[in-house]
């Protein structure tokens, strides 16, 4: 049984608080929020105490932490958790820095303690089948890779301006995701990116609209597109073109029901939003990390891939203030 504290009551930690409630072989014995309210709201749902992160980090009984506090203090609690010997899942991204996430990667392979980050959706079912039937050699060579992720609603400006923009806080999903399907990391990256949803968004100095070029050193191309508002719902859609074929996943329906009548075909919108779309990814995530720290299975979704991502975040922030592609070294 592996014996959790959680640090980060909000949002997303309360998804994970029910993953690792609810898994066969983890217990979420304590959780941690500088807001003290939503720590003890929390942890009082599922029988934990609700104490502080140093706490956690001091208590020789706990065996992993997960890290679902604000993005600005995920470098510096994988420090401490590692340092301390406790397995970490953090959420993305790993830091607002490339160099801070850097330093921290550098830090944590000393010791040769796990981490893991949270990209969730390489545990969906869709994008995990994708990647199951490229590595099985289906379609061939993964070629063209095209990533389409839109949010239904911008985000209120307050968190644009903490949530390191776009293409940090939003994009990397699709970065780590690029990297995932096409088993490599670009050499070059060209971005696009405008304030066409809400104009607040652009005065707080970041895009809500943004195309990315990602290009091999092979001559392979991926191409994501983002938009902070598809009025339709959470549109999350990927296509590969393969030298042997072609695989694509769509968009996962609030139901099954198609309506055919004389104006039309028509059937139900996508699922609202991430908290709809990837709760059997955030489910299917937890699983793999308890299988890895347990059984010593290999960690899918390492630091030095949240790295990579994040380097692909940094590079398309800069491209797309200066409209010129960013070389990136090998
Ligand atoms: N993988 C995903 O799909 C996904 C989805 C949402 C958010 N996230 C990531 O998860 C993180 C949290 O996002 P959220 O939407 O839950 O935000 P949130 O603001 O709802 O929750 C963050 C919580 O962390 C607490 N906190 C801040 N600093 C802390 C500290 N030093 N110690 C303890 N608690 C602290 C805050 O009080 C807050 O309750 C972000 O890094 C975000 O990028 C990932």
């Amino acid at each position: 049984m592996l014996k959790v504290g959680l640090l980060g009551a909000g949002r997303i930690g309360r998804v994970h608080a029910i993953n690792i409630a609810s898994h066969a072989r983890s217990q979420l014995v304590a959780v941690s929020d500088v807001n003290e309210d939503a720590a003890r709201s929390l942890a009082g749902a599922y029988g934990a105490q609700a104490t502080s992160s140093d706490a956690i980090l001091a208590d020789a009984s706990i065996d992993a932490v997960l890290i679902a506090t604000s993005t600005d203090t995920h470098s510096d609690l994988i420090e401490k958790a590692t340092a301390a010997g406790k397995a970490v899942l953090c959420e993305k991204p790993v830091d607002l820095s490339l160099e801070r996430a850097q330093a921290c990667l550098d830090a944590v392979s000393k010791t040769g303690v796990p981490v893991m980050i949270g990209f969730n959706r390489r545990f969906d079912p869709n994008f995990s089948a994708i990647k199951a039937s490229v590595v099985a050699g289906e379609v061939g060579k993964p070629e063209l890779l095209s990533i389409t992720s839109f949010d239904p609603a911008p985000p209120p400006v307050a968190y644009v301006k903490v949530s390191g923009g776009l293409f940090r806080d939003m994009m990397i999903h699709d970065f780590d995701m690029a990297n995932f399907l096409m088993g490599d990391a670009p050499t070059s990256v060209h971005a696009a990116g405008t304030s066409i949803v809400d104009p607040e968004i652009g005065k707080a100095g970041d895009v809500d609209t943004a195309v990315v070029t990602l290009i091999y050193a092979d001559g392979r191309i991926a191409v994501i597109k983002n938009s902070r508002r598809a009025v339709y719902g959470y549109d999350q859609r990927v296509e590969l073109l393969g030298s042997e074929g072609l695989l694509s996943a769509g968009n996962v329906l609030e139901n099954t029901v198609s309506k055919a009548t004389k104006q039309g075909v028509t059937s139900a919108k996508p699922e609202f939003f991430f908290l709809e779309r990837y709760m059997r990814a955030y489910a299917a995530e937890w699983d793999a990390f308890v299988s890895a720290i347990l059984d010593g299975a290999a960690i899918p979704v390492t630091l030095q891939d949240g790295v990579a991502a994040l380097a692909l975040a940094e590079a398309a922030t800069q491209s797309a203030k200066s409209g010129q592609s960013v070389t990136l070294a090998r």
